[in-house]
């Protein structure tokens, strides 16, 4: 019993500190957090999962109501989690993050819509234009309007194009044509009015596949059907920054009269397997321990780096005053990030502003410098 109370005091002790010293370190010269260092430019967003919106990680849990303004719920509410059969529907925990938003002032993201992947299992393979266009219907209809005026956004429509800036041929494109973008826009604006639209996808700071988001968006304008901004995935390499298509990106967007936004972040520090050339959930490469260099923890040399691309990224989306409108992490810290297990299952990756014990990176404090500029 003593043993314990005493074990409760050495660590509450040892917390007391930590604390103490992180808040000297932010102290006077570092605004206090990431939400307040960029109050005059853009929201700042984490990607949550079910444990954090249930509250479970309380490490979590503070860090998300001191840093952010923003959340994307990062799984829950896919097709596959929110509609698990057909017909059948399940809102448990899309409406506990509503909850849990309102109660720390954060905007919702709500992802995604229209997506190929993270399917539920009765869509999946399905050949059948009359089921597809029910399940769409019905689909965007029911959740889009429940989670009207509760959720600030929506990404509508999740990686349509291919890498070229042609269409994909996702099922929805193979079912309902090449418009089926643009009616998703129709119908997520019929059922959801109070709620901005997004069209979300990786790669699209690339010359080709941006010249297709452009063109895709410019449909769904032309058709008078109501676009709000468009979601830049960010899921980068430290070894491969792509600065000058950031930019120019921001610009051609921005250009459209739309929000822009950077909805994924994440710097990956591991190898690439030779064949990866974006964020397709559904590649996987088989683990080998070359693909895995820092399992026993991050050497300097790169922690430095993944700061200096941080800072280097942010000090360039500083320049775009009034363009870019958030920026959201992929994750809360480096221990939840998916880079740990994508696209080679059981690595030790380092993507994020927070390692895994929930403690800012250097990098976290280069993004902080990065805002004083
Ligand atoms: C990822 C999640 O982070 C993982 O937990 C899940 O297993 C697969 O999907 N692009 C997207 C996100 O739009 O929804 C993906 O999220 C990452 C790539």
């Amino acid at each position: 019993m003593r043993k314990n109370k005493l074990t409760i005091v050495f660590w509450a002790v040892l917390f007391a500190l930590a604390s103490c010293t992180t808040t000297k370190k932010i102290g006077s010269n570092y605004p206090v957090s990431l939400k307040t260092a960029f109050k005059n430019q853009f929201l700042v967003g984490a990607a949550v999962n079910a444990q954090q919106i249930e509250q479970k990680d309380t490490a979590a849990n503070r860090l998300i109501s001191t840093h952010f303004n923003a959340v994307t719920p990062e799984n829950i509410m896919k097709a596959e989690w929110i509609h698990p059969a057909w017909g059948t529907y399940n809102f448990t925990l899309a409406d506990k993050l509503v909850a849990y938003a309102n109660t720390n002032g954060l905007k919702i993201n709500a992802h995604t819509l229209i997506w190929h992947s993270q399917l539920p299992a009765f869509m999946r393979g399905m050949h059948n234009p009359d089921s597809v266009r029910m399940y769409f219907e019905g689909h965007i209809n029911t959740v889009a309007s429940r989670y009207d005026g509760k959720v600030y956004s929506w990404d509508v429509v999740n990686e349509a194009l291919n890498e070229d800036g042609t269409m994909r041929k996702s099922i929805f494109l193979q079912n309902l044509g090449e418009d089926y973008v643009v009616e998703a826009f129709r119908l997520a604006q019929q059922a959801a009015p109070h709620t901005k639209l997004y069209y979300n996808d990786y790669n699209i700071e690339q010359p080709l596949k941006r010249a297709g988001a452009i063109a895709l968006i410019k449909k769904i304008q032309a058709a008078g059907v109501r676009i709000d901004g468009v979601g830049i995935q960010g899921h980068w390499s430290i070894n491969h920054l792509p600065l000058k298509e950031i930019g120019q990106s921001i610009q051609a967007f921005a250009a459209l009269g739309i929000e822009v936004m950077f909805t994924e972040l994440d710097l990956t520090v591991l190898p690439n397997p030779e064949d990866l050339a974006g964020a397709d959930v559904n590649q996987n490469t088989a683990y080998n321990e070359r693909l895995n260099p820092y399992k026993n923890g991050l050497p300097d040399s790169v922690q430095t780096k993944l700061a200096t691309a941080y800072a280097d990224l942010f000090t360039l989306l500083l320049k775009y005053k009034g363009k870019v409108s958030r920026v959201t992490f992929w994750g809360v810290n480096d221990g939840q990030s998916w880079l740990n297990n994508w696209p080679a299952r059981g690595r030790v990756n380092y993507p994020l502003l927070f390692d895994r014990a929930y403690n800012p990176k250097p990098a976290y404090y280069q993004v902080l410098k990065a805002s004083k500029k």
